[in-house]
C-alpha cells in the first residue's frame, strides 16, 4: 500500500477522490456525512467580510434553540445592564459578529456529536478542549487568527466521526486495536480503511468550505506535531491536541508524549500548569453553552 502522507502531497486529487468515495461506500445512505446547515451558513458568513447582522440574525430565527443561546450568551456577557438584551441583532452586537458564527460553529459540531455511542460524548469533549487550546495558543503566537484555529481545533478529529457515522462496527475496531496497544491508531486505521482520521478530516473539510489552510492542518496534525515551522497551524494543532490530553479531554487513554515543539510556543513544565488551568475554566463555560 502506497504512503498516504507521501501519496497526499503528491496526488491531492487522487487521494481525495479514492477517500471520499470509501466514505460514500462505507456510508448507510450514499453520501457523505454532512456540516449541520447552520453551522455551514455560520461559515460562509464568518469567511464573507461584507457580512451583517442581519444575515447572522436570519439563521438564528430559524432555530429557537440557538436564539435563546445567543441571548444567553449576550446577557452573560455584561451583567450589570439595567435592562436585559431580549432583540436577537442586539445580542449579535454585543457577542460579536466572529464570536456569533463560532458559536454557530460549535453548535453543528456537537451536533455532530449527537450520538447514542459511549464514544460521542468524549469525542466532543477532546474536540471541545482541542478547539480552545487552538485558540489561545494562536492568541499568544499570533501564528493563526484564534478564530480559525478554534474551528480547525473543533473539527480536526472529525475524520473519526465520519468512520462513526458511516461504520460504527470498525470504529469500535480500531479502537480496540488502538487502546490495547495492539496497533498504533493511524496503523490500524490505514489497515482497516486504506486511509488514516485525519486524511478523511482534511477531505470533509474540503467540502464543507473550509480554508485550505485549515484543511492542511487537521491532515498533518498528527504527522506534523514535532516539526516547527514546517506548516504553522498543523503543528499547532498537534500541540493543542496534546493539551487536550493533559486537560483530561484526551481521545484515548494512551497520553501521547510530550511534543518536541511545544518550547517554540513558548511553554515550559512550569507555564503549562496556568494555562490547563486557565483552559478548563474556559471548557466548562463552553460546556454549559453547548449542553
Ligand atoms: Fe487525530
Ligand atoms: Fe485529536
Amino acid at each position: 500500500m502506497p504512503d498516504a502522507h507521501v501519496e497526499s502531497s503528491l496526488y491531492p486529487e487522487a487521494v481525495r477522490e479514492r477517500v471520499s468515495n470509501a466514505l460514500k461506500r462505507l456510508s448507510r445512505t450514499g453520501a457523505l456525512p454532512t456540516l449541520p446547515a447552520v453551522a455551514e451558513a455560520a461559515l460562509v458568513i464568518a469567511r464573507d467580510p461584507g457580512a451583517d447582522v442581519g444575515e447572522l440574525c436570519e439563521i438564528l430565527e430559524a432555530d429557537v434553540g440557538l436564539a435563546a443561546r445567543m441571548l444567553r450568551i449576550a446577557n452573560s456577557t455584561a451583567p450589570v445592564r439595567r435592562r436585559p438584551i431580549c432583540r436577537l441583532a442586539d445580542a449579535v452586537l454585543e457577542v460579536g459578529l466572529r464570536k456569533t458564527c463560532d458559536v454557530l460553529l460549535a453548535a453543528g459540531a456537537r451536533h455532530l456529536h449527537d450520538a447514542t455511542s459511549p464514544l460521542a460524548e468524549p469525542l466532543w469533549n477532546h474536540a471541545l478542549a482541542t478547539g480552545l487550546a487552538s485558540a489561545e495558543l494562536a492568541r499568544r503566537t499570533g501564528l493563526a487568527e484564534p478564530e480559525a484555529a478554534f474551528l480547525t481545533g473543533l473539527l480536526h478529529d472529525v475524520g473519526r466521526i465520519a468512520y462513526f457515522l458511516t461504520d460504527e462496527v470498525s470504529l469500535e475496531v480500531v479502537d480496540h486495536l488502538a487502546e490495547s496497544g495492539e496497533a498504533g491508531r493511524i496503523a490500524a486505521e490505514h489497515d482497516w480503511y486504506g486511509f488514516d482520521h485525519a486524511e478523511a478530516g482534511a477531505i470533509l473539510g474540503t467540502e464543507w468550505g473550509l480554508a485550505a489552510e485549515q484543511c492542511d492542518a487537521i491532515r498533518w496534525h498528527h504527522s506534523r506535531a514535532n516539526e516547527p515551522g514546517e506548516e504553522a497551524l498543523a503543528t499547532l494543532l498537534g500541540v493543542a491536541d496534546w493539551i487536550a490530553h493533559r486537560m483530561g479531554c484526551g481521545d484515548s487513554s494512551r497520553v501521547p508524549g510530550t511534543p518536541a515543539s511545544l518550547g517554540s510556543f513558548g511553554i515550559d513544565e512550569e507555564g503549562l500548569e496556568p494555562l490547563l488551568k486557565q483552559l478548563l475554566v474556559s471548557f466548562a463555560r463552553h460546556r454549559l453553552v453547548h449542553a
